[in-house]
């Protein structure tokens, strides 16, 4: 029965979320550290971003031995990833295997969206409600509510009038969706329409793809995993796991120091066949200077535009497809199986709706500026209101009534993208401001919640009430979250959902740390060793140290 009373017991902490951080953060407080603690979980099951995302072709573009929990070498040992790149159901498998495992599930409340959340001062405390209005309150509020967690339907005039099936890819039904025979019209071409579009133009009658900004993609070059590659895995997971530590980004291949004009033109070309031919995100391994210096960027752009022109056939699509507006990886670089060839299908239209924006759905289909494209079902692979949509959505308010979406009307605001300023004792999990999705995030989570752990216990040594981080820190750190961005080629992709833009009236503030995620770790590591340098740590009232 839900505790309706608003007087409900004080737990030590409440977890939001039972993604990879939730789940890993329920296991640090409450088996590593004893507290009672609990997760309150929107879904009917763990997995996050796995469980909602079951669109058709969703797959890991980390690779699969490097996209999993590292804190247990037993975990590491005992499951085994069967490809490169694992698909949805797999993962999930993997998700629900570790909330069993570590007896999880006991400290998790599926079916409980958390609504609104307030800070206690007088009682020290959070007081969060639910959408059943269920009433929690905890010492500790920990958002663990993933980044890519809300669906950004786009407003778009006459879908309620829409005749046919409209779904969106990061909240697909449970039971699938038969194409078979049907028309289908997809707006999108992320990393999830580069997913979805060679599964379902397989499938459907036709396809019709609405293209706003053509993308750059590598091929995954997906494969089942070898016997022999799966037990060198597990013999090297110590050096795997410490390579990904010191990595800039999380993944289990180094980046090579050189830069891409330090070779003649035959050796780069050869060497962007060889990344080409390795595949996936490790395109960007074979030089240094890709991402920060844009004629080196644009070596690699061109060489995979000259790609896209080669596989796909129809000289209209191939212009569409190969004119990208922005520097490589400057959005983040999607991976495909087969999305250029799917191009070449009979079934297949694309559609320019930058030149020809969407302005309206009918009952029918998908009117543009240009034309109408009828259709039975419509796939928003649109994206998410990315990073702050989810933390926004729970309606928090804290010091004075504070609430968040105020103290963040110019854009998110936080300390080391751990904690927000006004907002005592609650964490974010790979907040605005961490490195988060700019790297293989598992790597970024498990620092976060190790960290915060660590911050947790020493508050409760210490007899500290209340933990905020300092104006002036938080000040600092904005800078040096733009200095970082600016040091790269992040930026310049004016349509990055980064930046917020793919969300209309979304403030344009670069929100992720681009400075990598081994300087941010020993960064945060100095600043715990230091005693919480940037924080305000408080006992009884008053500031401690
Ligand atoms: C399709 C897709 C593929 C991806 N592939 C990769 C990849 O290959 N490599 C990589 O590094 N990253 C990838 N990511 C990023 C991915 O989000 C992270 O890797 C990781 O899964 C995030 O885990 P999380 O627990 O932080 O957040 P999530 O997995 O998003 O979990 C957050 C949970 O919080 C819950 N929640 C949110 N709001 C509320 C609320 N108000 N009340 C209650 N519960 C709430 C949600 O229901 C969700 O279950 C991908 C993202 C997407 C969308
Ligand atoms: N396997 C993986 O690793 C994987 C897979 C999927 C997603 N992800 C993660 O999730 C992130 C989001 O990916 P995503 O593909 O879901 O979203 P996305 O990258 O934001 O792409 C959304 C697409 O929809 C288009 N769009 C949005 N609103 C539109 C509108 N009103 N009209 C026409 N087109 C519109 C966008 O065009 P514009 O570009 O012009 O805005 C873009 O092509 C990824 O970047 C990645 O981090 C990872």
């Amino acid at each position: 029965m839900p505790d309706t009373s608003i007087n409900p017991p004080v737990l030590d902490a409440l977890i939001i979320g039972a993604g990879f951080s939730g789940m890993y953060q329920l296991l640090c407080l409450r088996d590593r550290l004893g507290l009672s603690a609990l997760v309150l979980e929107a879904g009917e099951g763990v997995g996050g971003t796995w469980y909602w995302n079951r669109y058709p072709g969703a797959r890991c573009d980390s690779e699969s031995h490097s996209y999993c929990y590292s804190f247990s070498p037993e975990l590491l040992q005992e499951w085994v990833w069967t490809e490169r790149y694992p698909e949805q159901p797999e993962i999930m498998r993997y998700m629900n295997h570790v909330a069993d495992r570590f007896s999880l599930r006991r400290d998790i409340r599926f079916n409980t969206r958390v609504t609104g959340a307030s800070w206690d001062a007088a009682e020290n405390l959070w007081r969060v409600e639910t959408h059943a209005g269920q009433h929690y309150a905890a010492r500790y509020l920990i958002a663990a509510v993933g980044c890519l967690s809300t669906a950004n339907v786009p407003k778009i005039a006459g879908l309620d009038s829409f005749e046919g099936r409209w779904l969106h890819t990061g909240e697909w039904p449970h039971e699938g969706v038969d194409f078979t025979g049907l028309r289908v019209g997809q707006i999108g071409t992320g990393s999830t329409g580069i997913q979805s579009v060679p599964v379902i133009a397989e499938q459907a009658g036709h396809l019709t793809v609405f293209q706003r900004t053509a993308n750059y993609s590598t091929p995954a070059r997906n494969a089942p995993l070898t016997a022999e590659f799966q037990a060198w895995v597990k013999a090297n997971y110590g050096d795997i796991t410490q390579t990904m530590r010191q990595t800039r980004n999380g993944h289990w291949f180094r980046i090579q120091d050189r830069s891409v004009f330090s070779v003649s033109e035959e050796e780069r070309e050869a060497a962007f066949e060889r990344a080409w031919e390795k595949g996936g995100l490790q395109f960007r391994s074979e030089f240094g200077d890709i991402t920060t210096n844009l004629e080196a960027n644009s070596k690699a752009a061109e060489f995979i535009r000259r790609k896209i022109r080669e596989t796909v056939t129809d000289p209209e699509k191939a212009r569409l497809l190969s004119e990208i507006d922005h520097p490589y990886a400057a959005k983040r670089p999607p991976i495909d199986s087969g999305y250029f060839e799917a191009m070449n299908r009979d079934n297949v239209t694309l559609v320019d709706v930058k030149a020809n924006p969407i302005v309206a759905i009918t009952p029918t289909g998908i009117r543009t500026t240009a034309a109408e494209y009828e259709v039975d079902v419509i796939v928003f692979a649109t994206g998410f209101d990315a990073m702050t949509g989810p933390l926004l959505r729970l309606n928090i308010t804290g010091r004075d009534g504070l609430a968040l979406s105020d103290a963040w009307a110019a854009g998110p605001r936080s300390y080391l993208g751990l904690q927000v300023e006004g907002f005592p004792n609650m964490f974010t999990v790979t907040g605005p401001g961490s490195p988060s999705v700019l790297t293989n995030m598992p790597v970024a989570i498990e620092q976060h919640v190790e960290w915060i752990t660590q911050a947790i216990a020493h508050l409760r040594a210490e007899g500290v009430d209340r933990i905020e981080p300092d104006p002036q820190a938080v000040a600092d750190w904005l800078v040096k979250v733009d200095e970082a961005a600016a040091e790269t080629l992040l930026p310049q992709a004016s349509s990055s959902w980064y930046l917020g833009a793919n969300v209309p009236g979304k403030p344009r503030v670069f929100m992720p740390y681009a400075g990598g995620m081994a300087k941010y770790r020993e960064i945060c590591d100095r600043v715990a060793a230091e005693g919480y340098t940037g924080f305000v740590l408080e006992r009884d009232g008053a500031a401690v140290g």
